[in-house]
Formats: C-alpha cells, sequence, structure tokens
C-alpha cells in the first residue's frame, strides 16, 4: 500500500496539530504522554470530544474507535455524566478523606461481581495490578508471578516484562534484573506448555496474573480450557489467580469475563470503565485475601500487606462518573446488546469484505472488541501475542492511518478497536466503505506487501 499519498493527505489537514508536537517535543519526551500515544508522522492533537468523535485543533471530526483507551463504554463525555460532574464540582473535586461517593461505587460493583467482596481504589490500572501481585505474595508467603507473554498490566515494574516483540529482550533500559527475577512468562492459549512451566517454579508461585482476553496484544480470545486450566493449577498448588479484568470489567456485560468464562480469582483488577471516564483502577478479591490490606488496629506493620490508594485515589469526580456510568448500564442491558451486535457486524461484515477482495485477514474479538490481523505464509491463526505480533503489521498500520488520512476514522494504529454506545450501525458501514476503497486503490500494491 502506497503510504506516501496518504501521509501527505494528513499532513495537508493536520498542520495546526504538527506546530503543537513540535512544541511538544520541546516538553515531554517524544512529545507524548503515554507511549502508544504517538505514530507517525505526528499524532493529531484533540481539543474536544463528544460522543463517538474527536475533534482535532485543525477541526477534523474523527469517528472514533479508540474510545479514550477503550474505557468509554457510553462514548466520550455523555450527558448524564457530565451533568453529575458539574455538581460534584461545586462541592469538592478532592476531598483527601473517606467520602460517601466511593462507597456508592463500591457496593455497584460488589453487587454486579460479588467476588469482589472487598475493594480498593487506586487512580491506574498499573496501580491495581502491581497491588494485586503484593496481595498475592502477601497471601501465599511466595515469590514468583506467573503472566502471559504479551500480556500487558501496565507499567509497574515487575509486570513489564514480555509485553512487545521480541519478548526475550528487556521492555528497555532501566529495569534491572533483580527486581523482575520472580516473574516468569507463560504462552496464551497454550496450556501444556503453561503447566510445565508453572509447574517448575510451583513450590514459589504466588500467583498467575492473566488478560481473561489479550487486550494490548491484538484482542485474542482464549480457547475453551486454557483459563479454567490455569485457574485448576493455582487452586491445586496454593497459588492465586489474579484476573486482569481492567479492559473486559463491564465491557461485555453487567459483570466481567469472569462471569462469561465462568471463573472465580482469588483477585482481580479493574479500571477504565468503572471510573467513567476519569482515572481509576481497583484491586478486588474475596475478603481472606483483601483483609490483608487492612492495617486499622495493627501495630505491627508484619501484620498486613501495605497497597495504596494515593492521593486521588477514590476522589469524589473519579467516583461520581464511575456510578453514573454504572448505573446507567445496569438500568440499560440493551447498552450491551447493541454494542456486542456493532461488533458482531463489524466482525462478520469485514471478514467478507476481505474474502470478496482477495486478503488474508483474521478478524479477532469478542463482544464490542474487535482487530483485523492481516495474515502472512508465516501466521494462519491467532492464538497468541507471538500471533499477533508477526501478522503484516506495517500493512495494518498502512490501513489505519489511511483511515485516518483519508476517512476520519480513528483507531489508534496498531490497536483492537471498540464500539461504544454512542455508535451506530452506519459507523460500521463508514468503516466497511473506506476500507473497500483503501484496499481496492491499492490492490497492486498489497499484494507486494
Ligand atoms: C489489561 C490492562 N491492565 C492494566 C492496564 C493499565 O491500566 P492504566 O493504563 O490505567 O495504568 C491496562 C491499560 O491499558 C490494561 O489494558
Amino acid at each position: 500500500m502506497k503510504i506516501d499519498n496518504y501521509i501527505e493527505l494528513y499532513k495537508n489537514k493536520t498542520f495546526e496539530s504538527m506546530n503543537l508536537h513540535f512544541k511538544s517535543k520541546e516538553i515531554f519526551p517524544g512529545g507524548i504522554n503515554h507511549n502508544i500515544r504517538y505514530f507517525k508522522p505526528y499524532p493529531f492533537y484533540t481539543v474536544k470530544a463528544k460522543g463517538k468523535f474527536l475533534t482535532d485543533i485543525d477541526g477534523n471530526k474523527y469517528i472514533d474507535f479508540w474510545n479514550g483507551h477503550w474505557a468509554l463504554i457510553l462514548g466520550h463525555s455523555p450527558k448524564m455524566v457530565s451533568d453529575k460532574l458539574k455538581k460534584q464540582v461545586k462541592r469538592g473535586t478532592l476531598y483527601g478523606t473517606a467520602n460517601e461517593s466511593s462507597i456508592k461505587l463500591g457496593e455497584m460493583i460488589n453487587k454486579a461481581m460479588p467476588l469482589a467482596e472487598n475493594i480498593r481504589f487506586s487512580s491506574t490500572g498499573s496501580e491495581a495490578t502491581m497491588y494485586a501481585i503484593r496481595l498475592a505474595r502477601a497471601k501465599t508467603r511466595k515469590r514468583f508471578i506467573a503472566k502471559v507473554i504479551g500480556g500487558w498490566h501496565g507499567f509497574n515494574s515487575n509486570l513489564l516484562q514480555s509485553v512487545n516483540y521480541p519478548y526475550e529482550v528487556d521492555e528497555g533500559i532501566g529495569l534491572i534484573e533483580d527486581e523482575n527475577q520472580f516473574i516468569e512468562s507463560i504462552q496464551f492459549n497454550d496450556l501444556d506448555r503453561s503447566l510445565k512451566v508453572l509447574e517448575s517454579i510451583k513450590d514459589d508461585l504466588a500467583g498467575i496474573i492473566v488478560e481473561p482476553i489479550l487486550g494490548g496484544a491484538g484482542c485474542i480470545i482464549p480457547k475453551e480450557g486454557y483459563l479454567e486450566g490455569l485457574q485448576e493449577f493455582a487452586r491445586q498448588n496454593d497459588s492465586l489467580l489474579i484476573l486482569d479484568e481492567i479492559v473486559t470489567g463491564f465491557r461485555h456485560s453487567f459483570s466481567g469475563a469472569m462471569n462469561h468464562y465462568k471463573l472465580e480469582p482469588d483477585i482481580f483488577t479493574l479500571g477504565k470503565i468503572i471510573g467513567g471516564g476519569l482515572p481509576i483502577g481497583a484491586v478486588c478479591g474475596k475478603k481472606e485475601v483483601m483483609s490483608l490490606a487492612d492495617m486499622t488496629n495493627k501495630s505491627d506493620k508484619r501484620m498486613y500487606c501495605s497497597i495504596g490508594g494515593g492521593t486521588f485515589s477514590a476522589n469524589p469526580i473519579t467516583m461520581t462518573a464511575g456510578y453514573t456510568t454504572l448505573k446507567f448500564l445496569k438500568k440499560n442491558p440493551t447498552v450491551y446488546e447493541k454494542i456486542n451486535s456493532l461488533g458482531d457486524l463489524a466482525r462478520n461484515e469485514l471478514s467478507k469484505l476481505f474474502k470478496e477482495l482477495k486478503i488474508d485477514v483474521k478478524i479477532t474479538g469478542y463482544g464490542s472488541l474487535f482487530m483485523i490481523h492481516f495474515l502472512n505464509d508465516k501466521v494462519r491463526e491467532i492464538n497468541n501475542a507471538l500471533d499477533s505480533a508477526l501478522t503484516n503489521n506495517e500493512l495494518l498500520f498502512n490501513y489505519q492511518f489511511a483511515l485516518i488520512a483519508k476517512y476520519n476514522i480513528f483507531f489508534l494504529p496498531l490497536k483492537m478497536g471498540a464500539f461504544s454506545h454512542a455508535h451506530e450501525k452506519e459507523d460500521v458501514y463508514k468503516l466497511l466503505e473506506a476500507t473497500r476503497e483503501i484496499f481496492q486503490n491499492n490492490k497492486a500494491r498489497i499484494a507486494h506487501t
């Protein structure tokens, strides 16, 4: 696919963004505040977001399939949430004290996901997973944590391993071996190989942390029996299963993926959707584990597991947005019917279209999450992160960039897409039309990509 023309188009329509990017690079490393938000030649700079649209500083209005890192299940800035926020701002933004709004959100989560017998809120998912593994180590008094290759649990140092291809190479400098020596990686969807690795560390295995659907690594659903097998192993060996539901919690139903896959994790993490568009993370679990975090009335710090919070944890703004969002989802289960069926429609129609265009793809996903993988001789199936990494990601980037440059359709390049309540069928049809045009115009080139 000839990308140059699209780069030209993009540059012509994002002049102010380019200027901002020059400024931004002076202030922030790489001009960004999250590694994945950069894409070539420079990202556009958003000034407004409403419903399914992002508007950049040059006035381009994009249909957004990225939805704030897949957090915005109701779309950008839904009215009922912003109305409640306006009222809450008048009453205060950060109390820095115990407050009732946290109880309302906590109770809502607990009713929807009864295994959240106890919850601790934080401000990011990265903190929540960091606390989750600390709790697992505290409960079991063991040291090893097993994680999946390609599994993404945020930027905490312990779990920043085997995230990006090539997986055996450190995720950058500054991560020291001593810190990571008790993390072991396992292959998603390969139970036999995973169990062999787990077996070799079982006496010192505190927990297994896994996303029920591999999100950042390619929107990959688990094979039947894989997650159950990990759970079973954990049970038999006095280790804990930690399910990272930061993407999947409240994404497919008013519950978690644990409900769909009938899992009973000892600890699980939530984030994204439960913050209603504001920063959040949560570590949740059975009382027998979570009570280790209770340091009240304990005079000796050897008696409890010290986890956050933090300055902004359970702030009334986030709590209000999260509670309002979950309340709406609870009252309106049709939201899930709608977004899940939009996901089905996109997966089915894109598959048909690519078949017709004779382009070899695999569309993965479940419910409202979906991702296109361009297959090649090396990769025919998408079962794990490595499969996804070895597909034709150059073509995927060029395709998603073309969507941005010419059709004002935004996926964060190389990442899966998500539907929100603000999307409609017409958005799927727009995506299909644009996809057809992009590939028909570039047929000869694609054959050689
Ligand atoms: C599965 C999963 N866990 C943890 C995180 C980290 O959350 P945060 O970005 O809020 O720190 C993410 C973020 O994308 C995620 O997808």
